[in-house]
């Protein structure tokens, strides 16, 4: 995202991690920027200093009293332009949340004037700590921007939430926070994200569902978090860990997803309805399981229409509220804008999100393209790329409002 040549500072802690930072640096290198390396003692133990003194092209920082005459231990902090931690270990992520500076790391981050971005990894226990948790909660109050962790195999046989997140995931979310014209714009806004797809039961075993992963919505809600905003994700079956420090509502069918949203709406500035929700619910829901004998040879299902959602969210919205569509059409070219806005017209948002989905477009692919559109009709952006990059594009459109609450 920021091609600027920037002063970026990489922590590395000790977890075994640590190996995947020597790709962050990597990237940072490869994108022109000045890397310094901070690693600890622990972290030396998984990283050797001349592989990442190669990789940064410059001397690897370890010591808090090493070339003292340069007052490093401040120096650095004060010239970055963002400071990456990664991996962050539970141990370094309770030092940062305490203020506490034992090391050359821990000077730098309490010295620095720009972002700080942290990539935890550690075990699952470790993450699900309430101590962990609660200087998590901590940083991110403070506008620290927290990377992950992602779920996965963990050191060992052991697997689940913990892992570190991929290196060009970290890379990106450090590029983001530094964007000057993004970061921090969305302070004391509240945001209402629903993500993934609706089921529909048909019998205790099965369901009618879509191909939704939610990957899209928690794009959203991590750059809304990271540019400040309070999130709170009404999540239907997603594929993806939602970001950590987002208040997450766990529904399944249309229906309570449309009483999670309804019944909250009212306490948010903004509400993005990105989930992929059911048109249609089975009429009668067997509460046993629907046995093959029972058909002969051909299965009629009765469905009835679902609510809404959106539309009733357009009907009941506040003063100053801001209320976003999205389209899924399979529709391409000037046939996909006309079906848009249409659906712009018919549903009364204030913005529609149009994406194109096909068998291989659209679900579950890490990259996404859209076009926002004005209520009044008005194309506002087209963005391909990341859903990350894409989120940013969305929220900025929402962010340059006219509708926008003071
Ligand atoms: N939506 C909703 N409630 C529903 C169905 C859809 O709130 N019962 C929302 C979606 O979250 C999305 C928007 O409406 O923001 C458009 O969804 P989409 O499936 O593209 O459109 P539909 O209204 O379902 O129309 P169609 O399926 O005929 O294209």
């Amino acid at each position: 995202m920021s091609r600027t040549p920037l002063r970026i500072v990489v922590g590395i802690t000790g977890g075994i991690a640590a190996y995947k930072a020597v790709s962050v640096v990597r990237e940072f290198v490869k994108d022109g920027h000045h890397v310094d390396v901070i690693a600890t003692e622990a972290a030396l133990q998984f990283v050797g200093r001349p592989t990442l003194e190669a990789i940064s092209r410059n001397p690897v920082h370890v010591g808090l009293y090493d070339d003292v005459a340069q007052v490093r231990h401040v120096a650095l902090g004060q010239q970055a332009d963002v400071i990456v931690i990664a991996p962050a270990t539970a141990n370094t992520l309770a030092q940062i949340s305490s203020g506490l500076a034992p090391d050359l790391l821990g000077n730098t981050v309490l010295a620095r004037r720009g972002p700080l971005v942290v990539a935890p990894a550690m075990h699952t226990e470790m993450w699900d700590n309430p101590a962990t948790q609660s200087n998590i909660a901590t940083l991110i109050s403070r506008g620290v921007i927290v990377v992950g962790p992602g779920v996965g195999q963990l050191t060992g046989s052991d697997s689940g939430v913990g892992r570190m997140s991929e290196p060009e995931d970290i890379v990106e979310a450090t590029y983001a926070s530094v964007s000057s014209d993004v970061y921090r714009d969305l302070v004391g806004k509240r945001i209402l994200i629903t993500g993934g797809g609706t089921r529909e039961p048909l019998d205790p075993v099965r369901f009618i569902g879509n191909r939704s992963s939610g990957k899209q919505a928690v794009a959203l809600a991590q750059r809304a978090l990271a540019r400040g905003a309070e999130v709170t994700l009404v999540a239907s079956h997603l594929e993806v860990e939602p970001p950590t420090g987002v208040q997450v509502l766990s529904v399944s069918t249309a229906a309570q997803m449309q009483e999670a949203v309804l019944s909250s709406a009212h306490d948010f500035d903004i509400v993005i309805m990105a989930a992929a929700v059911s048109d249609y619910r089975v009429d009668a829901v067997s509460s046993t399981k629907i046995k093959k004998s029972e058909s002969e040879g051909r299965l009629h299902i009765s469905l009835v229409e679902n609510t809404d959602i959106l539309r009733e969210l357009v009907q009941t919205k506040s003063s100053g509220q801001i209320i976003v569509g999205f389209a899924a059409e399979t529709a391409s070219g000037s046939e996909l804008l006309e079906l848009a806005q249409e659906k712009l017209k018919r549903k009364g948002c204030d913005y529609l999100v149009v994406n194109q989905v096909g068998w291989d477009q659209g679900f579950a692919t890490e990259s996404n393209a859209v076009t926002v559109i004005a209520s009044g009709g008005d194309i506002l952006n087209t963005a391909n790329g990341t859903k990350l990059s894409v989120a940013d594009t969305i929220l900025d459109c929402i962010t340059s409002s006219p509708f926008q609450n003071a």
